[in-house]
């Protein structure tokens, strides 16, 4: 079939690594680089695909050139098992940034283990300056049992007397995962937060007229795509791909755009949460009904 072997660009929809597709985000990266001269952490919080890791991972990627090499970063994502427990947490952030991760004992008790912890960032800070990029932050807070507040008062020390900076990528804002948890600290208090909202129209120009090899959109397309997607840089990406994958083919603008808003919808929380919403009215009016039938073939 003709079209299937071609490269698309537009296929990926989780965190863009290839820096020739992530687009705009001036002002964000200026704000986080802006801090980060100073050690400053930052959190990145927005909704579901909005674009957070896909900024949390150009940073990471954009921190020697804007920088320099006195910073030293690394990047972990907390759905990765690596980081599920504190001990593994502690030892394999120590590796990433190349100190010595056998500090952090199986045996030791929880704080020992902090204290070594502590020990090793501050002796990275003598020589570099560290950047750790914290993705799914979430994860940290969802869990208390785990990472207790002496774990959160620890990393928030350090980034408090400027021996590390962090930059994390969250559904909610710190502030509200902070006060909403049980463990109630004040770990958010060193954070500048960041909204990360849809993208602007400039930055959705600048990706649709984006040179890319063997993708040419015509004005219907882009007029079609600019229609669905509105500023949603996962809804632009989705109906790019739609409307690449049918380069060739009949052109059936209706059948396209219902075929985009159904993929958009499987995404979107909304429209999840309106779905789900219809389906219990639904069961309710089934079990009332029922409740009925019951009580009048009883009498
Ligand atoms: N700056 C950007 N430039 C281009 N596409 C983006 C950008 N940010 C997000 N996207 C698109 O949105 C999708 C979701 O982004 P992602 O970073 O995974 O969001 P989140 O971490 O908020 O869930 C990406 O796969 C990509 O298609
Ligand atoms: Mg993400």
């Amino acid at each position: 079939m003709a079209g299937l072997a071609r490269h698309d660009p537009f296929i990926e929809i989780n965190i863009i690594k290839n820096p020739d597709e992530f687009f705009g985000r001036k002002d964000e990266l200026r704000t986080i680089f802006t801090r980060l001269q100073g050690l400053q952490s930052t959190s990145i919080y927005g909704e579901r695909k909005i674009g957070k890791s896909s900024l949390l991972y150009k940073v990471f990627c954009d921190i020697p050139e804007e920088l320099g090499n006195e910073y030293k970063s690394a990047y972990i994502d907390l759905r990765d098992s690596d980081y599920h427990t504190v001990y593994y947490f502690l030892k394999n952030v120590l590796s990433e940034f190349k100190c010595d991760p056998e500090v952090i004992l199986e045996n030791n008790t929880y704080n020992k283990n902090l204290i070594a912890f502590s020990e090793s960032i501050k002796e990275l800070s003598t020589k570099y300056k560290p950047v750790l990029l914290i993705d799914e932050f979430d994860h940290i807070i969802k869990k208390p049992e785990e990472f207790n507040k002496d774990f959160l008062d620890t990393l928030r020390t350090l980034g408090n007397h400027g021996h590390i900076a962090y930059i994390t990528a969250s559904l909610y804002s710190l502030k509200e995962l902070c006060i909403k948890s049980k463990l109630n600290s004040p770990f958010y208090s060193i954070f500048y937060e960041l909204q990360l909202g849809e993208l602007t129209r400039g930055e959705i120009t600048d990706f649709l007229s984006a040179k890319r090899k063997d993708v040419n959109f015509n004005a219907e397309e882009i007029k079609l795509i600019k229609e669905i997607a509105g500023n949603n840089p996962l809804h632009l990406r989705i109906a790019c791909y739609h409307i690449f994958a049918n380069k060739g083919k009949k052109w059936n603008r209706s059948k396209l755009k219902g075929k985009i808003q159904n993929e958009i919808n499987h995404f979107d929380d909304k429209e999840a949460r309106r779905k789900k919403n219809i389906r219990d009215i639904g069961k309710k009016v089934t079990k009332y009904i029922s409740k009925l039938v019951e009580n009048y073939t009883g009498n």
